[in-house]
């Protein structure tokens, strides 16, 4: 899907129509922070007729309870519809290409999200359907969730600029799409994580140049007590992501020191906050005194979800 030069409402500066959204390397500064506006507008006005007669077509081929429910939802607010499609029970699933999925796709629907597991697949969704394409998580990145962290932050801290966010466990695509939106907006962002386990070279490579150029900062600290020093959040995520399920036992051993516990959020600032994508695992990635404490803002984030992800919608659908 491609870029149009569509007129603009009143209240956007810039048009995201025909967008798709794989990863936030593709947007720029300014149109997050457009994003992020009005995420917040809608959290205010959350029922519209902006989306009436729009159809979003959701492919899922790893379980989501937060993702499903939030696009389903954030759809249905704005007068539009959504349809559930699980790999298991399209053709997808038996075979049948993305490039002809997409195509097929492109001519009932308005939109695609797809959440799965490699990102090329992603990739070749949004090459060939003629529709936005967004990606609802894969092995790479989970722009969605990123966004509605950043929204989170923004709500808790009154800035973005400057603060010292600290994700401490695996290198994943949730820690990928954090690192990328923060380093844009000028945070100091520090990845805790053992060796082995570091973020993706590239997307590394790609996060230095972001905080190089938005006066924020970029560092991999393996010591997880040195990292959190003075923290104004601290993040985290599963030890092991949908897909790697036979690693559960090794992750637990080889992540048992990145738990963020009481013990090791007595480094951070005072007023550290606790975020989590969710789903959570207590006793392993965060304790029950954490993720259930009064620093934890983990609900606040997952609804933050549906607010973003209707930002996304009405943006690259024009509505
Ligand atoms: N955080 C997140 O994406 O949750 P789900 O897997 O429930 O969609
Ligand atoms: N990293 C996790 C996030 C789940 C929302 C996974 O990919 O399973």
């Amino acid at each position: 899907m491609t870029k149009s030069n569509a007129v603009l409402s009143p209240f956007k500066k810039i048009s995201l129509k025909g967008r798709d959204l794989l990863t936030w390397l593709d947007y720029t500064t300014e149109e997050v922070h457009e994003l992020l506006s009005l995420s917040e507008h809608l959290k205010k006005n959350p029922v519209s007729k902006k989306l009436e007669g729009k159809t979003l077509g959701m492919i899922f081929e790893k379980s989501s309870t937060r993702t499903r429910v939030s696009f389903e939802a954030g759809m249905l607010q704005m007068g539009g519809h959504a349809i559930y499609l699980n790999s298991r029970d399209i053709q997808l699933g038996r075979g049948e290409s993305i490039a002809d999925t997409a195509k097929v796709l492109s001519s009932y629907v308005d939109a695609i999200m797809i959440r799965t597991f490699e990102h090329e697949k992603v990739a070749q969704l949004a090459e060939h359907a003629s529709v936005p394409v967004i990606n609802g998580l894969c092995d790479m990145y989970h722009p969605c969730q990123a966004l509605a962290d950043v929204l989170t932050i923004l709500e808790l801290k009154g800035k973005l600029s400057g603060l010292k966010v600290v994700y401490v466990g695996d290198g994943n695509n949730v820690a990928h799409s954090f690192m990328i939106l923060c380093a844009k907006l000028g945070m100091d962002v520090v990845v805790s994580c053992p060796k082995g386990y570091e973020p993706d070279e590239e997307i590394v490579q790609a996060t230095v140049q972001l905080a190089e150029g938005s006066g924020g900062t970029f560092t991999v600290v393996h010591d997880p007590v040195e990292a959190v020093a003075g923290a104004d959040i601290v993040y985290t995520d599963v030890w092991a992501s949908m897909g790697q399920e036979e690693e559960t036992v090794e992750r637990l051993g080889v992540f048992a020191p990145y738990q963020v516990n009481d013990a090791l959020l007595s480094h951070a600032a005072d007023e550290v906050n606790f975020l989590h994508c969710l789903p959570a695992h207590r006793g392993e990635e965060v304790t029950a005194e954490v993720i259930d404490g009064l620093k934890s803002a983990v609900f606040q984030q997952a609804e933050n979800r549906l607010h973003v992800q209707k930002a996304i919608l009405l943006s690259v659908l024009g509505g």
